[in-house]
């Protein structure tokens, strides 16, 4: 990482925060636990990729930072709702998240399910709150944007999809199919989230960027599943070699970690050829895109 992008990406993380910091609810409101629960599992951890995301292509298209850090709000308060519910008993059963006790684990199950509930409603509620565009018409379809990236024909049907394939041995299509939507679904939207609250792009352009958003969404769950296999507890912050144990299909399993990193350069190229269509300075775009291929955790 070059200094400017460091810089860069500590500055929007503490923006992010301190965001989310005045959006959740004060832990001395009632329902004070499931207050202070969701407070705990969003605040003060996570690499913030998505809204990095968000931030990165509301760049690209002169998009104002107080309506960009709506959206990445809302897509990054979406994500934790579902690593909370991710980490439940009944989905993976892990008790490290972000270097801490999971939500359920820290407070107890039927808490984190609601911090799950209140989260997803606190994102929509952002959404619908703040001025994102002066065109109310695209405000409504972008919050449909995110209702559908987050829904059955998003991450909560890829969840789905990950559950039944427990002890299955997927073809790569299969596997492909379910990671584009339990993970490339919100990685996609918080790209195109952040584009749209700037300036109109054309057709073209918008398809150029969504499909830069897929290559990217894929790659970071290819780079997920490899750093489960390589990496170390400690790194991650979330117990590795869970995959295996627990017999889950992923890029591992299926191709071995040699192929598997090979596949998400691949798609890291696919991503920069397809940023060079654009005609616009993506330099922050391709950045977060080397940071998702190489990072260690
Ligand atoms: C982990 O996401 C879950 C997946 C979708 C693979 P991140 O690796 O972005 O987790 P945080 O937000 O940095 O903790
Ligand atoms: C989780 O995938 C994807 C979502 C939370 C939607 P994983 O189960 O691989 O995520 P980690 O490895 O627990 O972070
Ligand atoms: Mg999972
Ligand atoms: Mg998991
Ligand atoms: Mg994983």
């Amino acid at each position: 990482m070059n200094a400017d992008f460091q810089g860069w990406v500590k500055s929007r993380q503490l923006q992010i925060e301190s965001y989310l910091q005045n959006h959740l609810p004060a832990e001395n409101h009632a329902p004070e636990r499931l207050h202070e629960a969701m407070r705990y599992a969003v605040l003060g951890g996570g690499k913030r990729i998505r809204p990095l995301l968000s931030f990165a292509a509301g760049e690209l298209n002169g998009a104002e930072e107080s309506r960009v850090i709506v959206v990445a709000a809302a897509v990054e308060l979406i994500h934790v709702y579902s690593l909370v519910h991710d980490d439940l008993p009944c989905m993976d059963d892990d008790t490290l998240r972000r270097g801490k006790p999971t939500c359920h684990v820290k407070y107890d199950e039927p808490t984190a399910l609601l911090v799950g509930d209140s989260l997803q409603s606190l994102a929509f509620q952002l959404m619908a709150e703040f001025s994102l565009t002066d065109n109310p018409k695209k405000q409504l379809e972008m919050i449909q944007k995110l209702a559908q990236a987050a829904g059955s024909r998003g991450m909560a049907g890829g969840q789905a999809i990950d559950l039944e394939s427990v002890g299955k041995m997927l073809t790569l299509p299969e596997l492909e199919f379910m990671h584009i939507h339990k993970t490339g679904a919100l990685i996609r939207a918080a790209v195109m989230l952040g584009a749209y609250c700037g300036n109109k792009l054309s057709e073209e352009q918008l398809n150029h960027l969504d499909h830069f958003a897929k290559c990217i969404g894929l790659a970071f769950q290819v780079v997920d599943d490899v750093l489960d296999a390589e990496a170390t507890t400690a790194a991650l912050g979330k117990t590795a070699g869970k995959d295996a144990e627990q017999n889950k299909p992923t890029y591992v399993s299926i191709l071995g970690v040699r192929q598997a990193r090979e596949l998400a350069k691949e798609l890291q190229h696919d991503a920069y050829q397809t940023l060079e269509h654009l005609g616009k300075s993506t330099d922050r775009l391709l950045q977060v895109t080397d940071f998702i291929v190489q990072r260690e955790f």
